[in-house]
């Protein structure tokens, strides 16, 4: 399977974007004004610590270490890690619920869970220490995308077993804002008490920031006028085509938030507002690499891959070269010392296969978003056709689109994902209001083919 970078544009490389202001360096943590080097020999430390802490607390990693041959007193230098074995979501599975804790029940303070389309959810926990730690990065990206003490802060991702919500919020008190614990769903409410509270940021999925817009808009509020400077988007994929859209449309920042539950939740890795140029990875709790996605060998800085981590902190449940299955590729860090990460266009999961082509839901928003007369809504419908699969992009019209540019969009549409995809689809130009809408993840794809 070869998966090429579906990018169509490095992140540095508009020029037109608007940048937001840096925080005052004595505001930034002690890691984020280190050397590299300074930076790969706490790396270096935490991660001896933290091969040993697996190896001796948790039998799966002493089996799998032992069969790979390898002990944690190998490592010589980071770059020996390539020489332990990887970590992969079924290993969190086969170990559920809490088989992978490398700590006593009794010192867990926080279990949180994701969903899983099937089957059994993938669990995680915390001890205080780790809650702390997660307090801390999350108080680094908000500030990092331009939240500063005192502000306001509107959480909208869901709270419970989800990390969105209760992530958010853990960092938002720690950096010293006034946490507005809204969670997702009840929209008509979120944007009353956007207006009454006026908080400076908000943090939500891109797609549920999108119906909040529809609904600023059908009480007749203008979405650039609110108090809003800076929203921090994360939990799924988004295209610097949705950035635009959401920055025009609501006259913010629109900030990148990475994280997944079984590395930590989010704030891993986090845009900084004054050069948003990739995600900086807080390497100082998150040592990344990239694999090549068949082989799984370690790809050099620079190269597409899948995304893998280490933790290097975590108590309750330390990772060893988890596989994410987020694709992207590491760059030098700019504004903090810590390597960047391009922003995640796909996951391998997500990669829709159409007739020998890997097509990703990202490349159609970076088509849909932009074209006068759509709205930035759509869904990607697949069946099957006796041997032949079928992709139909469903997209809604606005209200003010007319039968003729409907017409005209729709060919623009297939035209252009067959020049830029390399595949030929089915488009839709839908009346409003028909595509669902988010009120957290987005589920992009429906897919209709018959199971066998
Ligand atoms: O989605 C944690 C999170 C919450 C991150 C809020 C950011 C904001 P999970 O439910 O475990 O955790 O899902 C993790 O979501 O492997 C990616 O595929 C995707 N994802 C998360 N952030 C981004 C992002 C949370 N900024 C999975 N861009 C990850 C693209 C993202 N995909």
């Amino acid at each position: 399977m070869a998966i090429q970078d579906t990018t169509t544009k490095p992140a540095d490389a508009d020029s037109s974007r608007r940048l937001g202001r840096a925080p005052a360096p004595e505001s930034l943590d002690p890691a984020e004004r280190m050397s590299v080097d300074e930076l790969r020999d706490l790396q270096l430390t935490r991660l001896r610590w933290t091969l040993e802490h697996a190896y001796t607390n948790v039998p799966l990693y002493k089996a799998k270490f032992d069969e790979a041959g390898v002990h944690p007193g190998d490592l010589g230098e980071l770059a020996d890690l390539r020489h332990f074995p990887h970590t992969t979501k079924a290993d969190l599975r086969d170990n559920y619920p809490f088989g992978m804790f490398a700590v006593p029940q009794d010192q867990v303070s926080r279990i949180h869970a994701s969903s899983g389309t099937t089957g059994r959810p993938t669990v995680v926990g915390y001890t205080r220490q780790d809650i702390d730690t997660w307090a801390e990065v999350v108080a680094r990206s908000i500030r990092a995308s331009g939240g500063r003490p005192g502000h306001k802060v509107h959480v909208s991702y869901g709270y419970g077993l989800f990390t969105g919500g209760l992530g958010a919020h853990y960092g938002a008190e720690r950096l010293g804002c006034t946490v507005i614990p809204a969670s997702g769903g009840q929209t008509a409410k979120q944007v009353q008490l956007i207006q009454d509270f006026r908080p400076e940021v908000i943090m939500v999925t891109p797609s549920y920031m999108l119906t909040l817009l529809d609904e600023f808009e059908r009480q007749g509020i203008d979405p650039r006028g609110t108090s809003l400077t800076t929203g921090i988007f994360g939990a799924e994929p988004w295209t610097e085509r949705m950035r635009l859209e959401i920055e025009e449309r609501f006259d913010i920042h629109a900030v990148d938030i990475y994280g997944l539950s079984e590395v930590m939740g989010p704030g891993v890795a986090n845009e900084c507002v004054e050069t948003k140029d990739g995600l900086h990875v807080w390497e100082d709790h998150f040592l990344p690499e990239i694999l090549d996605p068949v082989t799984h060998d370690v790809l050099d800085d620079g190269s597409y891959g899948e995304l893998a981590f280490t933790s290097l902190t975590k108590q309750a449940m330390p990772v060893i070269r988890y596989r994410t299955r987020d694709l992207t590729t590491l760059r030098p860090g700019t504004a903090r010392p810590m390597r960047r990460m391009d922003k995640v266009t796909g996951r391998s999961d997500d990669m829709i296969i159409l007739r020998g082509v890997n097509v990703f839901p990202t490349q159609i928003e970076e088509i849909i978003l932009g074209l006068d007369g759509l709205a930035p809504h759509f869904q990607l419908v697949l069946t099957k056709e006796g041997r032949l699969d079928h992709m139909a992009v469903r997209v809604e019209a606005r209200p003010d689109c007319t039968a003729d540019r409907r017409a005209a969009l729709t060919r623009e549409i297939t035209a252009t994902v067959k020049d830029r995809v390399g595949v030929s689809v089915r488009v839709d130009v839908v009346d409003p209001e028909q595509i669902e809408r988010s009120v957290g993840k987005f589920r992009r794809i429906i897919d209709q083919r018959p199971r066998d």
